[in-house]
């Protein structure tokens, strides 16, 4: 948390975090990276549950700035944890191996930081929470597929060009 904002913690995702504060949710931060569509309160829980029941596979994080203003960063400035803006999301998702005696191989995806909150570390931030969780559970590797543009920001985070990516959209 030190290395965070003013006012910024970094959190799990919670099951409110559909609600829009001054703007902002967690689905609206998602939009930086594509389309997110119409998705109900009752759907968003939905798949909020099948996440919590596995929440050895899915571990998706976030940052919210709990500040009521631009300026104030005082304990009595802050909205109460949960309450505040979300302005920065992403997500590990833990694979389990038969190759490497059973190895746990961390994927990263959909890391979206709100476009106004851009600059200002929250990526990195994000990916070094979500290397730790990685390393943490055991993975002898994390791995993601990013555009040719945010190469440069991965590189700052510690990862290095391997392979190529290829998709199949269906
Ligand atoms: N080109 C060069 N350097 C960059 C770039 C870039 N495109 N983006 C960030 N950096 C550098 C920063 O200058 C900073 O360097 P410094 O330490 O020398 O100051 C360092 O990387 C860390 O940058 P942050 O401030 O943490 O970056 P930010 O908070 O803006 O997050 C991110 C970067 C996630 C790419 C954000 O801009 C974003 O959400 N973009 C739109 C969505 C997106 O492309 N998400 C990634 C998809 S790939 C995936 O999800 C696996």
């Amino acid at each position: 948390q030190a290395l965070l904002p003013p006012g910024h913690v970094i959190r799990p995702l919670s099951k409110t975090d559909w609600i829009v504060r001054d703007n902002t949710s967690f689905l609206s931060t998602l939009e930086v990276l594509t389309t997110v569509g119409k998705i109900s309160y009752a759907k968003f829980q939905e798949r909020f549950d099948y996440l919590k029941q596995h929440n050895d596979h899915y571990y998706t994080i976030v940052i919210e700035d709990r500040r009521r203003n631009e300026q104030g960063s005082a304990e009595t400035d802050l909205a109460p944890l949960g309450q505040g803006k979300i302005v920065a999301a992403g997500t590990v998702v833990v694979e389990r191996k038969f190759i490497h005696e059973l190895g746990k191989v961390g994927h990263i995806e959909d890391i979206a930081v709100r476009a106004d909150q851009q600059g200002k570390k929250l990526g990195q931030r994000i990916i070094e929470s979500l290397m730790s969780i990685g390393a943490a559970v055991g993975c002898y590797k994390v791995i993601l597929d990013c555009s040719e543009k945010n190469v440069p920001f991965y590189e700052k985070c510690g990862f290095e060009r391997k392979g190529v990516e290829m998709g199949w959209y269906v």
